[in-house]
């Protein structure tokens, strides 16, 4: 049996906005494992965001307990939480979130910049983890310039150029067009495979569903299913 990166038990989340409360996670217990690729499913509006935004340390939860790297969360500082997604956690959105003025080489460094690595070494990591997600040749080339499925191989680039051993990826092929979708999730699939990392990724694309080791199916906050 591989061992457990990620372990929440009993995770509840309200929003809380004047009178109104929605309970978004009504207790939700799930542990992944090393290597794996885990898909989290189920209808809009079910929690999947709300859940890996409490797995990536920016959301509060109300009660519960959420071990990332056998860390419990609730007891981070900001700076300690911080620190662990700076070295171990790597994000993918459904937007891009790519810089306009910046050149892909350049979005892709960006988060080894900001964590005050030399710029030579930056680039030249930022320049092979472009090649590994096939654009070598694009390094200069600002995001306008590029394809929607060549923007969010640039976002994955930069998500894994500090190979992070966690990946969290929120929606990844939705703006995609199928063929662009197949090829992202292949390209996930593999990097992660190859670095023994883990991923978790939110989708509704049934198209997706066959890159899983896993599929946990959450609905009104709650896991129904998981099927191997
Ligand atoms: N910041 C927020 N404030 C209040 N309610 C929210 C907020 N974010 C999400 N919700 C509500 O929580 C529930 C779960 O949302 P979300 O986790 O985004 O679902 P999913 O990602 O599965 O579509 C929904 O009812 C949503 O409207
Ligand atoms: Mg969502």
């Amino acid at each position: 049996m591989s061992s457990i990166i990620v372990s929440c038990k009993d995770v509840v989340k309200t929003y809380k906005s004047g009178e109104a409360k929605v309970q978004a996670l009504r207790g939700v217990t799930l542990d992944i494992y090393e290597n794996e690729l885990l898909m989290l499913v189920g209808p809009s509006g079910c929690g999947k965001t709300t859940f890996v935004s409490v797995l990536s340390g920016l959301l509060d939860f109300d009660s519960g307990e959420c071990r990332v790297f056998g860390k419990d969360i609730a007891t981070l500082s900001d700076e300690e939480m911080t620190a662990l997604r700076g070295k171990n956690v790597g994000f993918v959105f459904q937007a891009f979130n790519l810089l306009p003025s910046l050149s892909a080489v350049e979005n892709v460094a960006l988060p080894l910049t900001i964590a005050g690595e030399k710029r030579a070494k930056v680039l030249s990591l930022a320049k092979k983890m472009l090649t590994e997600v096939g654009l070598a040749g694009k390094e200069a080339v600002k995001p306008a310039a590029l394809s929607g499925g060549q923007q969010q191989r640039v976002a994955i680039a930069r998500a894994l150029v500090h190979d992070p051993k966690f990946v969290i990826c929120d929606e990844p092929t939705s703006s995609l067009d199928h063929h662009s979708g197949q090829i992202v999730m292949e390209l996930l699939q593999k990097i992660i495979k190859e670095k023994g990392a883990s991923m978790i990724v939110v989708t509704h694309d049934e198209r997706i569903y066959k890159y899983a080791d896993r599929i946990v199916h959450m609905e009104d906050g709650k896991i129904v299913k998981v099927v191997s």
